[in-house]
């Protein structure tokens, strides 16, 4: 590694300035004379899109692999899996000479609506993060660096470029920030990517709040941070904010900018300075890693296949699935014959190969006579003969199998969705065949859920397939023949319809803003709070097995936050197929000082079963599982009190239920001013002790004050309430104003007092 130090010292401002824009699309800027060499970025995240002249501009790419999509990563609950793609990942990077691949996304999805929710993992959190750091991680491992993006709150395509997503702090921490913090702590990715949007008024690429003070100093972020494609407006403002890298580059007159306002004293040259340190330890740190060799394209096309057929999620099953030997199967749907495998943007794969899903149904139902009708077009017409033609087919097969894939005008990065739906040609077909064929198997390819109350009772079994990679198709076949025993489960709920779903009074936004009035209840947080119903609850996904769950246990009943917890729980696999179960631990917390979510996932782990075994299953809990985000204290903190520990096969199944003590160890300030209500004071040990004995007083007087019970009211005061119950509820201040006679001083300055009494027994 090179001095990096040294070399700053040498630099020219105006090299210095340019370092910290793009040369072109995907490199950085060079500077020969110091011997910088230039670092190439490619996107990702699911693949490596490497165009063949990275000084140019262009669409098309070298052949890679398409590996499924972060919806089907996450639906495997499998953070090895998702290391060892990430690892396969580095090696096409290695080959096709890319530093830098430009993912993974940990974005939340807070509607099933946003275009790119087929990028992203999930709509909890926790989920979300395990699987970015497990991605990075596994890249990383082999010395290719990553891009964690977008931070932060890009969680919708509408006016993504200008947009600014509006939500109260503790939201932004427990819910938008989480992910990113977990990925950035567990496995520092080389750099982190801004947003286009806005946080609260503020671009991500100029926010200091952001990327310097949360990112960079509290986090302890390493690596760069580099602008979203064309998110940057000010190039200065960026730099002070904390921007180290735009994107893309040439930027001739941005970098001008930055000379001039170091110059003029407007930019403080130890700003660029850092960002340059930054910068130059990505770009050398890049370099240790030749990009020599090749990859074994039928192996990664192999892992591809495994990861969909583990991340494919059985929705439903009437016990049709898996197929036994039925003589004739149509098939029906254009996504048998033309998979639907990737989304389109920015992430689009040029695939090594593409596994068609008709072809491998057949070669693994070799007994079966396997027959084919189109279904629906491509377009957005609709067309009643290839119902009809597709009806005729099935009413004369044993089992019908529908590949229906969302087409690309219903879901893309770029552009939102505007409904739930399949198209109404689908919607027609699907219910069409299934009239005439009980025996209907739905096969999906789509990115995020879709409705299906308009279908689903009539059909025996759906399989969610996702944006499956190029291999999907074969991971279709081994699930709806058995070969491979079905064992995803949802990392986001599929709702009745959209009405229902958490964001939907305030989805998109409009006039430059969109209000994240749902604050933390989004996904199962806000079905759980409602008691709402929903299609698919988070977490769900069958087996051909069943399993059992059993003897749940806890290290210790009572333990202190600084102690981690340990849930066991044994699991057995009660049916006749080897099996793989993904067992969830949710915290509930009994009694919290600020409203909480009726639970929320902290822990998970999946486990193989042969028929009959169990297995006894450990999940770690930390101070995070059991702590949240407090606005005022400006930090993470746990009370005191219980907590139940749900063991859970879903957000919906809750098998298991044990009850622990937290002790909390944390020594808070005391936040009381002089708005701090009455029970505010009261909740405080040290403003319970300084008004204990004013408040007795206040009881009695205000009580007098409003009369006692009076037969002449039916036995209530004259104001027919409790008096108390609004008091406790005032500022204190305004509570001593109507005591004002009976007070030695202004309330005012009694007050005053009485804070600096309680702040002085910190
Ligand atoms: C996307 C990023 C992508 C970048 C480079 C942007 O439009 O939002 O995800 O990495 O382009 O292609």
């Amino acid at each position: 590694m090179k001095n990096i130090q040294s070399l700053i010292a040498n630099m020219t401002l105006e090299e210095k300035a340019a370092l910290c824009t793009g040369a072109s699309a995907w490199t950085t800027t060079p500077i020969e004379r110091l011997g910088v060499p230039e670092m190439i970025v490619s996107d990702g995240p699911h693949g490596v899109r490497r165009v063949p002249d990275v000084h140019a501009m262009a669409m098309e790419s070298l052949p890679a692999t398409c590996f499924p999509t972060a919806s089907c990563l996450a639906s495997t609950w499998d953070v090895d899996l998702i290391h060892k793609m990430g690892i396969a990942l580095a090696e096409e990077c290695i080959t096709h000479n890319v530093d830098v691949l430009l993912g993974p996304g940990a974005n939340m999805k807070r509607s099933p609506l946003g275009g790119r929710n087929f990028e992203y993992f999930s709509e909890d959190p926790y989920l979300a993060g395990e699987m970015a750091a497990s991605f990075i991680n596994g890249v990383q491992s082999k010395g290719v660096g990553t891009s964690l993006k977008h931070y932060a709150a890009n969680n919708q395509e509408f006016q993504r470029f200008s947009i600014s997503a509006e939500m109260d702090e503790r939201t932004l921490r427990e819910i938008y920030l989480t992910a990113f913090e977990k990925a950035v702590k567990q496995a520092q990715p080389w750099t982190v990517m801004c947003s286009y949007n806005k946080v609260n008024g503020t671009f991500a690429s100029e926010h200091h709040y952001l990327l310097n003070e949360i990112l960079k100093d509290e986090w302890g972020f390493e690596g760069l941070v580099v602008s979203d494609w064309g998110a940057v407006r000010d190039r200065v403002a960026a730099l002070k904010g904390g921007l180290d890298w735009e994107m893309p580059g040439p930027q001739e007159r941005r970098v001008k900018a930055v000379v001039e306002a170091v110059r003029s004293g407007e930019l403080d040259e130890a700003v660029l300075n850092e960002s340059v340190r930054r910068i130059l330890n990505i770009v050398f740190k890049a370099k240790e890693t030749p990009k020599t060799g090749t990859f074994d394209i039928d192996a990664h096309h192999e892992l591809a296949h495994h990861i969909a057929s583990e991340g494919m999620v059985l929705l439903k099953n009437n016990g049709l699935l898996p197929l036994k030997g039925q003589h004739h199967i149509a098939v029906i749907g254009r996504a048998a014959e033309n998979a639907h495998f990737q989304g389109g943007g920015s992430s689009h794969i040029h695939p090594t190969k593409v596994a068609v899903p008709f072809k491998e149904l057949q070669a693994q139902a070799s007994n079966s006579e396997l027959t084919y009708a189109e279904g629906y077009p491509t377009d957005r017409s609709f067309r009643q003969d290839m119902i009809d033609q597709a009806v005729s087919l099935a009413r004369s097969a044993d089992v019908a199998v529908l590949y229906i894939a969302l087409p690309t005008f219903k879901e893309s990065e770029g552009y939102d969705r505007t409904d739930l739906d399949l198209t109404e040609q689908q919607v027609a077909l699907i219910k069409a065949v299934s009239k005439v064929q009980p025996n209907t198997v739905v096969v999906l390819n789509n990115g995020a859920p879709v409705a299906m109350n308009e279908w689903i009772d009539g059909v025996a079994a759906v399989l969610e397939g996702w944006m499956m990679g190029q291999a999907g198709g074969i991971a279709i076949a081994d699930v709806l023949s058995g070969k491979v025993n079905p064992s995803g489960k949802l990392a986001e709920t599929f709702p009745i319809k959209l009405s229902d779903t958490p964001s939907h009074i305030n989805w998109p936004g409009g006039a430059g803003a969109v209000s994240y009035g749902e604050g933390l209840f989004i996904g199962y947080r806000y079905y759980d709070a409602k008691e709402m119903p929903v299609l698919f609850p988070f977490g769900h996904g069958l087996s051909y097995t069943t399993f059992a769950y059993s003897n749940a246990k806890v290290s210790a009943k009572t333990f202190k936050d600084t102690d981690s917890l340990t849930v066991t729980v044994d699991v057995t696999n009660t049916g006749e197929f080897t099996g793989k179960e993904i067992v969830q631990v949710y915290v509930h917390d009994h009694k919290s000082g600020l409203v909480r979510p009726q639970k929320e996932l902290k822990g998970f782990a999946k486990v193989e079963l042969k028929p009959g075994e169990t297995k006894s299953v450990s999940i770690k809990l930390d101070f995070r599982a059991f702590a949240y985000y407090h606005p005022e204290y400006k930090q993470w903190i746990t009370e005191d009190g219980d907590f139940d520990i749900l063991v859970a096969a879903s957000a919906a199944d809750i098998r298991q239920t044990l009850t622990v003590t937290l002790q909390s160890t944390l020594s808070l300030p005391c936040i009381l001013d002089k708005e701090s209500t009455v029970r505010e004071w009261l909740a405080d040990p040290r403003g319970k002790a300084v008004i204990g004995a004013l408040y007795t007083e206040i009881e009695t007087q205000s009580r007098k004050l409003f009369g006692g019970a009076d037969e002449r009211y039916g036995n209530e005061n004259a104001m027919g309430m409790d008096i108390m119950d609004m008091m406790n509820d005032m500022p204190l201040v305004s509570v001593l104003m109507f005591q004002q006679g009976a007070l030695p001083m202004p309330a005012e300055e009694m007050v005053a007092g009485l804070l600096m009494q309680a702040h002085k027994m910190e």
